[in-house]
């Protein structure tokens, strides 16, 4: 089969490198680019792990472009507390030795999802900063991108603020430009990615993966477990990523999503709308099968951990 081709854009973050190792251990995705956004830590850190993880993985091929230091209109947020001051816990990653990509990286999506109309999913996993601005610069990448996806929102609570998820709340007018940007916004929010926890056994399956385990999977989950879930983190990007790889691993239903931007309390909350008057713009994640995801998500990474020994 002939692998869906992706850029991605991203916030590395611990729950980012699982699903950039996810997209690059699959043989279901090829991708075209990474690029890189503030979110989880600064933009220089979420560039330089977009960069350590590279070539920890082996894809020295992949350009990685940086792009939006920050939101469009408002300061900065970050999840430090969760992602650890380094972005990627307590995995320790050699320094990259390849540079990043020159331009940005708004220009980098723009030009990618041109040169191949009808080919390349769009796959954002940070604030849509990036995103927001690509579909001003180029509204014609909205007919150009084959899908989009990203991991954000939520229709029950948020994990920022009551309201709002993080990629949503970190930057809200970015959230709603590519909501009401005229194509239909996959949405795997929170109320189906929450599900994805790496429990106990998952970890120690993780133990058994060579350097990939040793350096990467384990140090970065057992500390997103201690910042979140002493049951076990939900890797929740990698869920945007098992999506591409496996569209039916995910209850998806047609909604009207509107991203709120003036509420006091409710900033970044996605008003999501299951019975719209009008059209819906997006497909919203309801459900995931978490035992076929952990199945999926760990043969794929077993089979990497065997190429990277
Ligand atoms: C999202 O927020 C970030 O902290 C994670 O990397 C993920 O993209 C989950 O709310
Ligand atoms: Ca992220």
């Amino acid at each position: 089969m002939t692998p869906t081709k992706i850029v991605l854009d991203c916030d590395p973050g611990i729950d980012d490198a699982l699903a950039i190792a996810l997209a690059h251990g699959s043989p279901e995705v090829e991708i075209a680019g990474i690029t890189t956004v503030g979110g989880n830590v600064a933009l220089e850190r979420t560039t330089g792990n977009a960069l350590r993880l590279r070539e920890f993985l082996g894809m020295t091929g992949v350009p990685v472009t940086a792009g939006s230091a920050g939101a469009l209109l408002r300061p900065r947020v970050d999840a430090a507390e969760v992602h650890g001051e380094s972005g990627l816990g307590a995995a320790r990653l050699p320094d990259p030795v390849l540079p990043v990509a020159g331009g940005h990286a708004v220009d980098f999506l723009v030009d990618t999802l041109a040169a191949e109309p009808g080919e390349i999913t769009l796959v954002a996993i940070g604030p849509l900063t990036n995103v927001a601005l690509a579909v001003r610069k180029e509204p014609r990448i909205v007919h150009w991108a084959k899908d989009v996806v990203i991991l954000g929102g939520a229709y029950t609570r948020g994990n920022l603020t009551p309201a709002a998820e993080f990629n949503i709340g970190a930057d809200p007018e970015a959230a709603s430009i590519v909501f009401d940007a005229g194509w239909t916004v996959t949405m795997i929010g929170l109320d189906s990615a929450r599900h994805a926890q790496a429990r106990a056994a998952i970890v120690d399956e993780m133990r058994a993966m060579g350097r990939l385990g040793r350096d990467l999977l384990v140090p970065s989950v057992e500390f997103y477990g201690l910042a979140t879930a002493a049951d076990g983190p939900a890797i929740y990007d990698a869920c945007a990523i098992a999506h591409v790889i496996d569209p039916t691993l995910h209850t998806l239903v047609p909604a009207r999503v509107d991203v709120e931007t003036a509420g006091r309390f409710t900033a970044g909350m996605t008003v999501t709308d299951f019975a719209p008057k009008g059209a819906a713009n997006a497909l919203v994640a309801t459900e995931l099968d978490v035992p076929r995801f952990w199945d999926l998500v760990l043969a794929v990474y077993r089979d990497l951990a065997d190429r990277l020994g």
